[in-house]
């Protein structure tokens, strides 16, 4: 089967890409107190110099005091971390690349390893990350209705610097996915609720703040994901009606691309049909779409932190599903950290060249 498909353009409102391939987000955490620094504008020229459509930045947090669990990630306010991000969206444009930031706040975290906390504890719907860990306090309403205006800030520094599109991160279990989550969100004002619809709140008016700092013609993607770290097969939803409940709510509030994160592209959302979280997403909104999870690998990227290996994998049945138009763009991850000229091999059938993903690759900015 020919990539020719993955490599027509593709343009929605302030986003114009080459092809349909997008660098998935992925933390790196080589910004000291939050600033991106000249290695980190480089790592992401490199990968628009090696013909990625769209460069997903690693998830950047917003203006709330314990945002982050990491002092090396990337903080998306502050004028320094902001004239790092300028350099990097300069960069890859120069090389011909589009980007978008992930905006991102961590919500109730585990204490990272390095040992640095934020001044004040972590912040979420509940005290919970799981049901397994409280580590962390519940927000009040004004904290909540801070982190909304911060989300907010975030998309209008996005595009005031320059950037294609803006991403929100509402997966993976951080906060916003907290708040939609039954087990974290236990509350009893209209943040919480029996329903995904009720618990959905937050996320729609994040994303009515974000459309109307950046205004109609600016493109918001938002980041979703079934699964929770703490529990790989968990769904939020268990039904195309309980996903439309979810989803529709949230394209009527302004998100344009819906990105949705499994773990394997191929693994069927719900029983009697072959759509994945992407098709089915693309299906009920009618929104464009980004697929993701173990393209173009063997292996899943959960086991990739364990040490597992992944080695290159064909990407007919990717091919094969592009093709129906379940989805719009791919996004592609360990594979684009591990090789900068991913694409570009893709591009020119060099298959005998792809490299795979082992975790030595997190090690170093390549
Ligand atoms: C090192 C690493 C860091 C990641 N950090 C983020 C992140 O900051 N935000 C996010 O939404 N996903 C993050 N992810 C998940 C990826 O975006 C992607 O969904 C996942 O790796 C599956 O794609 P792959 O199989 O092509 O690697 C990360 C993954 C890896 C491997």
């Amino acid at each position: 089967m020919s990539s020719e498909q993955l490599f027509k353009p593709f343009s929605l409102k302030s986003l114009n890409i080459k092809n349909r391939i997008v660098m998935a987000p992925m933390t790196r955490s080589f910004s000291p107190d939050g600033v991106p620094t000249e290695e980190v504008a480089s790592y992401y020229s490199r990968r628009a110099a090696g013909q990625v459509g769209l460069i997903l930045s690693e998830g950047t947090v917003i203006d709330r005091p314990s945002s982050s669990n990491d002092a090396n990630v990337p903080h998306f306010h502050g004028e320094k971390a902001l004239e790092g991000w300028k350099k990097v969206i300069d960069d890859v444009h120069a090389e011909g690349g589009s980007m978008g930031p992930q905006i991102w706040h961590m919500g109730v975290m585990y204490n990272h390893h390095s040992g640095w906390t934020p001044a004040v504890p972590f912040e979420g719907p509940s005290e919970y990350n799981n049901p397994n860990l409280a580590n962390g306090r519940a927000m009040t309403e004004t904290d909540i209705q801070d982190t909304i205006l911060a989300f907010g800030r975030a998309a209008a520094d996005a595009k005031r610097l320059g950037f294609d599109c803006v991403e929100i991160h509402g997966a993976h279990g951080y906060l916003i996915d907290q708040f939609f989550w039954e087990a974290t969100n236990n509350r009893t004002d209209q943040y919480g609720g029996k329903t995904i619809a009720e618990r959905s709140r937050f996320a729609i008016e994040v994303i009515k703040e974000v459309r109307k700092q950046v205004g109609e013609d600016f493109t918001i993607i938002m980041r979703l994901s079934q699964w929770k770290p703490a529990d790989y097969d968990f769904k939020l939803t268990k039904t195309p009606e309980e996903m439309a409940s979810w989803l529709v709510p949230m394209a009527e509030a302004g998100v344009d691309i819906f990105h949705c994160s499994q773990r394997r592209f191929w693994e069927p959302e719900f029983e009697g049909s072959d759509l994945n979280f992407a098709g089915w997403a693309k299906k009920l909104t009618g929104k464009a779409t980004i697929t993701v999870g173990s393209v173009g690998l063997n292996g899943e990227f959960l086991a990739a932190f364990a040490g597992e290996s992944s080695q290159p994998s064909s990407l007919d049945e990717l091919i094969r599903r592009f093709d129906r138009g379940d989805f719009d763009l791919v996004a592609v991850g360990r594979p684009i950290l591990a090789d900068p000229n991913w694409v570009k091999k893709i591009h020119d059938n060099k298959t005998e060249e792809l490299v795979g993903f082992s975790k030595e690759a997190l090690g170093a900015l390549l």
